[in-house]
C-alpha cells in the first residue's frame, strides 16, 4: 500500500467474551495478572490486524493498573478499539469488564491501551489505512491518542536518559552529585 492508495477505513470496536477456568488462578483464587495480560495482547492484536488488514506486532502496553481482582467462575468481556493511527501504528484502546454469573453484577475493572504496528511480508513498518472519524467521540478519542503518543516518545526518552546517566555511566558520576539525588532517608544513613 503506498499512500496515494491509503483506504480510509471506519474502526469497528472488538469484543470477546471468555471464562475465568481455574487454570488461570493464582494462590488466592483471583486470575493471574499474566493470564489478563496475555488475553488483553490478543484482543490488541485481533482488533489491529482486523483494521488494518496487515500483520501487526505489539510495541507496547501503557500502565495496566489492576485495580480489582477478577475471580474464577466470572465471565470477563474485552472490549477492544482503534482509536488513533500514524503511518504504521496504531493505538488500541481495552476495556475489561468482569461479569459474576450468578449476580449479574458487571465491573469495570480496567482499561489500557497498546501500540500496535504494522509490518510487511519482509518484516519493514507499513502503512495501514487511514482512520475514518465520524463522531465527535471518535474525534475526542484520536485527538486524546495522539496526545498519549507524544508522552510515551517523550517518556522514553526521559527514561533513555535515565539509563544512561544512572545506569551505563555512574561511575563518571561525583559523589556529591550521587548524595544530592538521593532521598533525605538514605542521605541519613550515609
Ligand atoms: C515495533 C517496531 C517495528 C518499531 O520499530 P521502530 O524502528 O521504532 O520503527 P519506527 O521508528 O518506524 O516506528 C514505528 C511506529 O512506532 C511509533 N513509535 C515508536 N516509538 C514509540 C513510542 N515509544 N510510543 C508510541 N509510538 C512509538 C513511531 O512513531 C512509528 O509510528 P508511525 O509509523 O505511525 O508514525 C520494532 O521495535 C519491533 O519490531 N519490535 C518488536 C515487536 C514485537 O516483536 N513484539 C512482540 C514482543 S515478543
Amino acid at each position: 500500500m503506498n499512500t496515494a492508495e491509503r483506504p480510509i477505513t471506519i474502526a469497528e470496536p472488538l469484543e470477546m467474551t471468555m471464562l475465568m477456568t481455574p487454570d488461570m488462578a493464582n494462590f488466592s483464587g483471583a486470575v493471574h495478572g499474566g493470564a489478563i495480560l496475555k488475553i488483553l495482547d490478543q484482543v490488541a492484536y485481533a482488533c489491529a490486524a482486523h483494521y488494518s488488514k496487515q500483520y501487526v506486532v505489539t510495541l507496547s502496553v501503557d500502565q495496566v493498573h489492576f485495580r480489582e481482582a477478577i475471580r474464577v467462575g466470572e465471565l470477563v468481556t474485552f472490549k477492544a478499539c482503534v482509536n488513533y493511527v500514524g503511518r504504521s501504528s496504531m493505538e488500541v484502546g481495552v476495556k475489561v469488564i468482569a461479569e459474576n454469573i450468578h449476580s449479574g453484577e458487571r465491573r469495570h475493572t480496567n482499561s489500557c491501551y497498546f501500540t500496535m504496528v504494522a509490518k510487511d511480508e519482509a518484516g519493514r513498518t507499513t502503512l495501514v489505512p487511514e482512520l475514518k472519524l465520524v463522531t465527535q467521540k471518535d474525534k475526542a478519542r484520536f485527538v486524546a491518542a495522539k496526545l498519549r503518543k507524544k508522552l510515551r516518545m517523550e517518556h522514553e526518552q526521559q527514561l533513555k536518559a535515565i539509563h544512561e546517566k544512572w545506569n551505563t555511566h555512574f561511575i563518571d558520576l561525583s559523589e556529591d552529585e550521587v548524595k544530592a539525588a538521593m532521598s533525605d532517608e538514605y542521605q541519613a544513613m550515609l
